[in-house]
């Protein structure tokens, strides 16, 4: 946090002082630099519209789950807690927003959605996608070959189209899903055949008719091959992130 503000207030003060120079011919120092601060102070205020402390506490309310290596929740069955770091922003305001709707009946993760507004939502997305990224490409191609059962599973319903040929160059607001924990991904896609039930899964047109096309059996060995590639998911420990 620290070194948000550090960069913050550097960067407040560079462009005073760029401007304050580009002004210097045409009017006097002073004036000018006066002229420039409040410009400044908006522009250093825009990619953090909610305020660094409020992002800090934002986002700590999801560090104890989504940030500790190995966690794991109970329900609907024993899995480890998805990642989110180097995630879509796009999915993770997406994934919350159908928490917040009731479209994905999680019950924690509805709680937590609830008390988040779109603003929160957008920052918080933006800080995981960044998290995650350490500026490597992920190779075009999956980093594995399916074997021709999976490989016909694939086939069946088209995942690259929308996953990517990686599973990592999702269309639109669709999730990376390559690298996931694999015993998640078995229990994301079983929620997804499970739309009429109000405590548990989630209901959505695209995932739900194509996940009703498959045996929970080659939902698994989808889940364990997809887990199994190379991926841009992380686990990030808070240690890593703050000082
Ligand atoms: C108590 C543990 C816990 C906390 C705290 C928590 N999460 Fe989660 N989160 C989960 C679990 C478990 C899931 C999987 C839910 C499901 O099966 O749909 C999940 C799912 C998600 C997903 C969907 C991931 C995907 O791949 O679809 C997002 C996004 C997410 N959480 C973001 C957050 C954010 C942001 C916070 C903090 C504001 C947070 N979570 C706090 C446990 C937690
Ligand atoms: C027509 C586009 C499309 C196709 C084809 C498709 N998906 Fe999806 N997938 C989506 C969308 C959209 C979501 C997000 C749904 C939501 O918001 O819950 C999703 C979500 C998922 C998730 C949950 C990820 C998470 O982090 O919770 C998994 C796992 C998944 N897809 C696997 C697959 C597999 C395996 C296939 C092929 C058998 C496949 N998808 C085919 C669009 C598609």
């Amino acid at each position: 946090m620290n070194k948000l503000l550090t960069t913050l207030f550097a960067l407040a003060v560079a462009s005073v002082t760029g401007l304050a120079l580009a002004q210097a011919p045409a009017a006097a120092p002073a004036a000018s630099a006066a002229a420039a601060a409040p410009a400044a102070s908006a522009k250093a205020a825009a990619p953090a519209p909610m305020g660094a402390k409020s992002l800090e506490a934002k986002t700590a309310m999801c560090f104890g789950c989504h940030n500790i290596k190995g966690y794991q929740a109970s329900f609907p069955e024993v899995h480890k807690v998805p990642m989110i770091a180097g995630q879509s922003a796009k999915y993770i305001v997406s994934a919350l927003k159908a928490y917040k709707a009731g479209d994905r009946k999680h019950p924690t993760m509805r709680g937590i959605a609830t008390t988040l507004s779109e603003q929160d939502m957008n920052d918080i997305a933006a800080f995981y996608e960044g998290l995650g990224s350490d500026g490597a490409k992920l190779p075009e191609a999956a980093s594995k070959s399916p074997d021709p059962q999976v490989a016909a599973l694939l086939q069946k319903a088209a995942c690259v189209s929308c996953h990517g040929s990686n599973f990592s160059k999702p269309i639109d607001v669709y999730p990376k899903i390559a690298g996931q924990h694999p015993d998640y991904l078995f229990v994301a896609l079983k929620a997804y055949k499970a739309d009429a039930n109000r405590a548990v899964g989630r209901s959505n047109g695209v995932m739900g008719a194509i996940a009703k096309q498959f045996s929970n059996d080659e939902l698994k060995a989808l889940a364990k091959y997809v887990g199994s590639l190379d991926g841009e998911l992380k686990v990030v420990p808070e240690h890593r992130f703050r000082h």
